[in-house]
């Protein structure tokens, strides 16, 4: 997405301005062209030479200096540019944009910009917390700038808290995302996806579980954003870190994924139902943790609701992708998931095959459709898989 892209980067005095400059030289090496304006606090943090090496072009800093590249230059840079991105943006910049002061090239050069604007705020907790600094970034927020979040951690003040700048290869992904949200082949489709095992609890220490890694569920989600789809993850606990640019929406029992699902089910286009869930709980989950009194314990279990079955029940507009693991009768069992559950369309995999299944990268689908028509892909990557499931729903919406 960022091949060819002109962008400018603001930077102002903030600490973090250090990292700007890996920011700059990663959208460079993404294929970008870009362009700095510094202020003049920034440019006692960082040197401006080493933003013009990075960038491999002049770097504004004054309003009043006669060695420009453009004529007028606050206007034309922000003609030239397909995005302005301010990072870090402190508490100043913010209030300056907020508040229609321009008195810097920078400040002017977001006013004279009608180009989409991100910034990334980041300053002290306090700071951040402020009421007049939160007012200003909520004015922002309906001018229509986009804020990316502060990440949270160790700040240079000595405190750990929120305000951080995110690292540089998270702003460039927020970058990416910006533009395949506005270009990407899926922009537009709001999507939910569902991914890991979902938990039942036996005691407050234990619980029924399964063995999905949320591997499937993740690349689904992932690759759905980074082509430019609104995406929700509903998802049990996994060990992968949330992919960026996706709304994830933490959960544990079966109860809580149902409830998660209906509450955003209205408002989307298309379930990718990658979860892999819980069928049966147990009848009364103990207050507290059981003692090994007895020589056997037997625990009785009550049938989970099945989510993709209600989720059938109620479909208006939605296209529906399930998911059938299957050790025995593939594609008898699977087809009658598409019938019972009212899909569009099933991923099923033999989990019993090598390559395919739980916590392996790779996996050997067949897709199978309502009109009995069945497609192979053969050995794929679970990236890959995806993609090709996003590939079906888009062709779908695009019909
Ligand atoms: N599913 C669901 N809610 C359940 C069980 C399953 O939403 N309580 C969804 C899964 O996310 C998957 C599809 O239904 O997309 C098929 O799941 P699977 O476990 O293969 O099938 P089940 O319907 O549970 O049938 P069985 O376990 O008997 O094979």
């Amino acid at each position: 997405m960022l091949e060819g892209k002109k962008i400018v980067i603001g930077v102002t005095g903030g600490i973090a301005a250090y990292k700007t400059v890996t920011l700059v030289s990663r959208l460079v090496q993404a294929k970008a062209q870009v362009r700095v304006i510094m202020t003049e606090a920034a440019t006692k943090l960082v040197s401006p030479l080493l933003f013009k090496e990075i960038s491999g072009g002049p770097v504004a800093c004054d309003m009043w200096c006669g060695n420009q590249e453009f004529n007028v230059e606050h206007v034309a840079l922000g003609r030239w540019c397909d995005l302005m991105v301010v990072a870090p943006a402190t508490a100043n910049i913010i209030g300056k944009m907020a508040n229609g002061i321009a008195d810097d090239l920078l400040s002017t050069t977001l006013m004279a910009c009608d180009k989409p604007k991100i910034i990334c705020p980041a300053m002290n907790t306090n700071m951040l917390n402020n009421p007049a600094v939160m007012r200003n970034l909520e004015t922002l927020s309906q001018d229509g700038i986009s804020i990316m979040p502060s990440a949270a951690g160790h700040l240079a003040c000595g405190v750990n808290g929120s305000g951080r700048l995110p690292e540089p290869e998270d702003i460039k992904e927020y970058i990416d995302h910006f533009f395949a949200r506005h270009e990407g082949d899926l922009a537009g489709l709001k999507l939910l996806v569902t991914a890991g095992g979902t938990r039942e609890a036996i005691d407050p220490v234990r619980f029924i579980g399964n063995r999905s890694s949320g591997k499937m569920g993740y690349a689904i989600a992932r690759d759905a954003a980074c082509r430019g789809a609104d995406v929700v993850l509903v998802s049990g606990p996994v060990a992968l870190e949330p992919p960026p640019c996706v709304r994830v929406i933490p959960v544990e029992s079966t109860q809580e994924m149902l409830d998660a699902c209906l509450a955003v089910y209205p408002d989307v286009d298309a379930v990718i139902k990658a979860a892999a869930v819980a069928d049966y709980k147990p009848h009364h989950a103990a207050e507290q943790k059981i003692k090994k009194n007895e020589e056997s314990l037997t625990l009785t279990l009550d049938k989970n609701p099945d989510i993709l079955k209600l989720l059938g029940e109620r479909k208006t507009h939605q296209f529906l992708v399930g998911f059938a693991a299957e050790t025995q009768h593939l594609v008898e069992n699977a087809a009658a998931k598409v019938r019972k559950k009212n899909l569009d369309m099933i991923v099923a995999n033999d989990v019993t095959v090598k390559g395919a299944g739980f916590s392996t990268d790779t996996n050997i689908v067949k897709f199978l459709f309502p009109d009995g028509s069945i497609r192979e892909p053969g050995l794929l990557t679970k990236e890959e898989v995806g993609n090709l499931i996003l590939d079906i729903v888009k062709e779908h919406f695009r019909k």
